[in-house]
């Protein structure tokens, strides 16, 4: 985790209601979302978030519905302002920006990828796609081509004619990603983007998106209430309940150190062995040891590692990384790692560390 913050988050809260300076006071005095509804009429949407979103990285955001999560990604474009706190993209106050520089944020540096596809429904496909150009000034001779190669690489060569309503949802999906591809911004916002898809289309279009990424590392901020959505595509993982931030840091981390009896239950019914990975559990040793099994990658599931050990629990296996000897995993702590450990016995706290 070397890469650059692109947006930085800091102190940032965000209250509905008549006075929401007043409630401010209130929240930061400790008075809890349940109790400002009750007590002041006033919901807290954000209270308190710190988020480095690191450039090249997907960063995912989780909670149940109402935990804050919409409210959060509208303040990196601006379409909700704070009632406090700080947002910082490349280092810029995006919060003193006039008009021109929002225009050109939201419009050339950002790109948004909704749950309901938002497609002009009486727009071709190409036009759709290049809908982000277009708005710039571009002519359809100039965003043609730059559509077009979205669209094959999204899967949908040829498509560029039909309309959206003669596509399945998850083409009109595909549609939207070619979109903000199209747009060339630096960074994407996701917000359940996959929610609405049926459970096979969604998983091609996560690895559709992983596959993407890999070339070109965009930044991306993915909204989702779903736990093994967000622990397959996350390379930072920010939990939110009632608009707090409870736990982040790196997804495998998270799953062997929850830091609170929510986040435990969020994890608990994970199927662990196969969210795992080698590298999360092994002991660094780049030396000699006895009894060596066979080698296994730094990355495979530990599910990989159960099949290949054929339930031999008194195995080790060497672990490698590009080549080399990076640690040694033994059967035994593997199977320590399936069993969910609790938040007491860490005494772990949420923190901004991976
Ligand atoms: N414009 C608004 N006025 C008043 N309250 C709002 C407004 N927008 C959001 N809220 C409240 O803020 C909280 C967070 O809402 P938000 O839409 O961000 O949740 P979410 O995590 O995106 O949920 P979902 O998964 O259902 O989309 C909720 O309690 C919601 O009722
Ligand atoms: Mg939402």
């Amino acid at each position: 985790m070397t890469n650059d913050v692109k947006v930085s988050i800091r102190n940032l809260y965000k209250i509905f209601g008549s006075d929401p300076q007043a409630a401010l006071e209130d929240v930061r005095g400790g008075m809890t979302k349940p109790q400002l509804l009750e007590q002041r009429q006033h919901v807290l949407g954000l209270s308190d978030i710190n988020i480095d979103i690191r450039a090249g990285e997907i960063t995912v955001i989780m909670g149940l519905s109402g935990s804050g999560k919409s409210t959060l990604i509208r303040h990196l474009n601006r379409l909700i302002d704070p009632t406090a706190g700080e947002i910082r993209i490349d280092g810029a106050d995006i919060l003193a920006y006039g008009e021109e520089a929002l225009r050109q944020l939201r419009q050339e540096r950002m790109s948004m990828v909704f749950q309901k596809f938002a497609l002009l429904p009486h727009r071709t496909v190409l036009e759709n796609a290049g809908m982000s150009m277009a708005i710039r000034g571009y002519s359809r001779e100039e965003y043609e081509s730059e559509a077009n190669r979205w669209l094959d690489r999204v899967g949908l060569g040829g498509y560029g004619d039909h309309h959206p309503f003669q596509l399945s949802g998850g083409m009109q999906q595909r549609v939207g990603i070619a979109r903000a591809l199209t747009s060339n911004s630096e960074i994407m916002l996701m917000d359940e983007a996959f929610s609405a898809l049926d459970p096979l289309i969604r998983t091609d279009m996560q690895n559709l998106l992983l596959e993407l990424q890999n070339e070109l590392h965009k930044t991306i901020v993915f909204i989702t209430h779903d736990l093994d959505e967000a622990l397959k595509l996350a390379d930072h993982l920010v939990i939110l309940n009632d608009g707090q931030v409870i736990q982040q840091g790196e997804p495998q981390g998270i799953l062997l150190n929850p830091a609170d009896p929510y986040i435990e239950d969020f994890v608990s019914d994970i199927n662990r062995a196969r969210v795992l990975r080698v590298r999360s559990v092994m002991e660094a040793n780049e030396g000699e040891v006895d009894c060596i099994a066979g080698e296994v990658d730094h990355d495979d599931t530990l599910e990989h590692v159960i099949a290949k050990s054929r339930g031999d629990t008194s195995a080790s296996y060497r672990v490698m990384k590009d080549g080399n000897q990076v640690g040694v995993l033994d059967m035994q702590s593997l199977v320590r790692a399936l069993v969910p450990t609790h938040a007491a016995e860490n005494g772990v706290r949420a923190s901004m560390s991976d």
